[in-house]
């Protein structure tokens, strides 16, 4: 008999319902978070694809003809998550990297055993010049006792304990990758019929790349083993071929080309910026996750990303991801870091 996956043409849902059925503990809870997700990302598609209108149609701080105040896409795409995710019974608690704090399950929904963690639009300056925009997420069991509302032991668990993990790019195509831990899966956006169709089954990432991305703008306040592993990538202490250095400033857009191309993404720490910049549990962790799961590895410069304990929900780290070989490089060139 011939699978359904088998067949050409596979659909987000399908896809799911078919990992799904692979385990007979699933409750399909953990497929409901993730067809919603798919549901928030066609969203907020649409209100990306119509960014650049903003001038014409009215921007932030505008009212439009409703004379309802415009908001901005990153608070936009913050409301889509949160309103998609909050009444399916399925989450206890949510976290934003637009939010100083929990967000709630409101109180007439119920609360069920998982938490969501999200950056609703990643790289949104870059919303502005046309350049491709992300959505991270991440989902973890709670650990908390009971069925009342999630705490904050529930969000501060290190990334091992990620039970999906994924990230939408508003790019030329809008694309999903996501992972619940058996191989990284991508699905491209049909805009024709609305749905993300099965494009790139079981990514994996080559184990060692030509892509660097890292904002050199830093060198002057990077410490000596980052320079020096900064020669390394270019190939300036013959140790190695130069890579070609590829930034766009969209953590997801850069992380993606590295994925499917190969190569490393690096957001060191640096003296105005002690542990970096990006958040560890809504930016990298989810994407460490996922670049594991792609054959990749992931390092806060020290230790491996996804074991790190975090002790504050908007926590930021050191991030040093991409393909196994050249991660490989970062962690030993750092080791005299410290
Ligand atoms: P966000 O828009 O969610 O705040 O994230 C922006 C992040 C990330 O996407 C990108 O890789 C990084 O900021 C760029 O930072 P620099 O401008 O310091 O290079
Ligand atoms: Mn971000
Ligand atoms: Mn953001």
């Amino acid at each position: 008999m011939i699978k359904q996956s088998e067949t050409s043409i596979v659909t987000i849902d399908r896809f799911i319902i078919e990992q799904e059925a692979k385990f007979p503990e699933a409750t399909g809870e953990l497929s409901g978070i993730l067809y919603d997700l798919a549901v928030a990302a066609k969203m907020i598609t649409s209100k990306v694809r119509r960014a650049g209108l903003i001038d014409i149609l009215g921007g932030a701080g505008s009212s439009n003809v409703q004379g309802e105040h415009q908001q901005k896409l990153d608070v936009i795409a913050n409301e889509i998550i949160t309103k998609a995710m909050d009444h399916g019974g399925r989450l206890c608690a949510m976290a934003s990297e637009e939010e100083t704090g929990i967000i709630p399950i409101p109180r007439e929904f119920k609360c069920g055993k998982y938490v969501l963690l999200f950056d609703p639009l990643d790289g949104s300056s870059n919303i502005d010049v046309n350049v491709p925009v992300g959505t991270i997420f991440s989902v973890m069991k709670r650990v908390s006792e009971g069925e009342g509302p999630g705490e904050m032991s529930d969000m501060l668990q290190p990334g091992l304990r990620q039970v999906a993990a994924g990230y939408v790019i508003y790019g030329s195509s809008t694309m999903m990758v996501y992972t619940t831990g058996h191989g990284a899966h991508g699905f491209t956006l049909d805009p024709s019929i609305g749905e993300f169709l099965l494009s790139h089954p079981n990514i994996r990432t080559p184990e060692t790349g030509t892509y660097l991305s890292v904002n050199d703008a830093y060198e002057q306040h990077w410490s000596e083993p980052v320079r020096a592993l900064m020669r390394r990538y270019r190939g300036l202490d013959l140790q190695r071929e130069a890579m070609n250095v590829r930034y766009v400033g969209s953590l997801v857009a850069d992380f993606h080309r590295n994925l499917l191309g190969g190569g490393i993404f690096v957001y060191p720490a640096n003296k105005k910026s002690p542990q970096g910049k990006l958040r560890l549990l809504y930016e990298c962790n989810p994407m460490a996750f996922i670049c594991e799961q792609a054959g990749g590895a992931a390092i806060d410069g020290r230790h491996r990303l996804l074991e790190v304990v975090p002790t504050e929900l908007h926590q930021r780290s050191p991030l040093f991801i991409g393909s196994k070989k050249d991660v490989e490089i970062a962690a030993k060139l750092l080791s005299s870091e410290h």
